[in-house]
């Protein structure tokens, strides 16, 4: 038996309710071989008993049929999703960390930023997802080239897709391209929990959550459905982003999310031909403002055209270039946000205990005037940022 012949034969077995199999989707790993004996392990996203032994029987009967005498299918599945109450709330109990990627302004980084820092957390052998939670604007699947790759749907739990070693799921693999969404703030909400609960994101070290640029139902309804671990606000430097960029920060502490730090992009540019670097908006405006939060600049990221072709081709530069200054920094910031989810850790987790709706469900906060809570800033005023949805 060879590694090419277990492959193939158990490329055979389909992943039930599913019509890739299961090398294709790449729960295959661990294969040993010794003589004709073959173990493997199979790493499924689902808990159900029902999916591994149609897998482990499956595989079994097809490895037999290559010609294996002894067949060892370990099948790793994850652990009953739980919802936790030591943390408050947590709708994805399979995902360790969660980083939430916001901005005072829309256009200033954040998807190139969440996607760069995603694929730098993956480098380190982290196992990473990206979600993007920009539900009008979303970008993430044309800058890591699957535009048109559309996801399994399995009822209405949703796989993935994955590209550059880590998973992701955006509006845009959901819906044909060029459609409008025009939601209301309750959708929103709904859309955000469904993202964290109705996708079989695997057991993730981190998932970084791109969101749509602002402080408004969907930075609240991602803090009130998951305790996420650390924010980082991306601005760029001039002063008319900065002011934006502050409420952002306001923002995290508003909702009790420790500050990762602050990327400021387009932070000088470095001419293709000489790779001299320009100040153009200003560098290391920032500085007062992590000061004032008690925070890091954690990366300045030049205006460099590899950043925006890599978007654009869906080649993101910190895989494509690595070596790039770029690339170079967003992978430093990737270690320093890291080194930040470990202290906060290891200083007991956050909880978001306090950012949970005060009203029971079905009531409305706004009537009762149940507004106490820590709220985000409105930007669109469509509602009153207590979770109630009733706007
Ligand atoms: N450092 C950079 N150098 C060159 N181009 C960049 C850089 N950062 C971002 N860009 C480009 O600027 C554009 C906007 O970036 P991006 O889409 O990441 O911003 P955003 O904050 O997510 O925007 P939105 O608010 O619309 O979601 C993209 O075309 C991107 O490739
Ligand atoms: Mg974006």
């Amino acid at each position: 038996m060879t590694e090419e012949i277990v492959k193939s034969a158990l490329s055979k077995v389909m992943y039930p309710g599913f019509t890739k199999d299961i090398v294709t989707f790449g729960f295959v790993n661990s294969i040993a071989i010794d003589g004709t004996n073959v173990s493997f392990t199979v790493e499924i996203t689902s808990s159900s008993a029902d999916v591994a032994n149609q897998i482990k029987t499956e595989a079994t009967a097809a490895l037999t049929a290559a010609g294996a005498t002894s067949v060892t299918c370990n099948i790793k599945a994850p652990q009953m999703p739980k919802e936790s109450s030591s943390q408050g709330r947590n709708i994805a109990p399979q995902v360790k960390n969660f980083l939430m990627v916001s901005s005072g302004k829309g256009g200033v980084g954040k998807s190139t930023t969440s996607l760069n820092l995603a694929v730098a957390l993956a480098q380190k052998g982290l196992k990473v997802g990206l979600l993007d939670a920009d539900i009008y604007g979303p970008n993430i699947p044309r800058m890591m080239g699957v535009a048109d790759v559309k996801p399994e749907v399995n009822g209405n739990k949703v796989l993935p897709i994955k590209a550059y070693g880590i998973e992701m799921m955006s509006m845009g693999s959901l819906m044909e391209e060029g459609q409008a969404l025009i939601w209301r703030g309750a959708m929103i909400m709904k859309a955000i929990e469904q993202f964290l609960r109705d996708i079989v994101w695997s057991e993730l070290d981190i998932l970084v959550i791109d969101m749509p640029p602002g402080t408004g139902d969907a930075q609240l309804s991602l803090a009130q459905a998951v305790p996420v671990t650390a924010g980082l606000t991306v601005t760029t430097p001039q002063s008319v982003s900065l002011d934006d960029s502050r409420r952002s920060l306001n923002m995290f502490q508003k909702l009790h999310i420790p500050i990762a730090g602050i990327v400021e992009n387009m932070s000088g540019f470095i001419a293709p031909d000489t790779g001299v670097e320009y100040d153009i908006f200003g560098k290391g405006t920032s500085e007062p403002m992590a000061k004032e939060f008690d925070t890091q600049i954690i990366a300045q990221i030049p205006i460099e055209p590899g950043v925006r072709t890599g978007g654009d081709e869906g080649k993101p530069i910190t895989f494509a270039s690595p070596s790039s200054e770029s690339a170079k920094r967003f992978i430093a910031a990737a270690e320093s946000v890291w080194a930040t989810i470990e202290k906060i850790n290891a200083e007991g987790g956050v909880d978001n205990a306090g950012v949970q709706p005060t009203t029971p469900p079905g009531v409305s906060a706004c009537s009762t005037g149940a507004s106490a809570q820590p709220q985000p800033q409105q930007s669109s005023g469509e509602s009153c940022g207590t979770g109630c949805g009733c706007h």
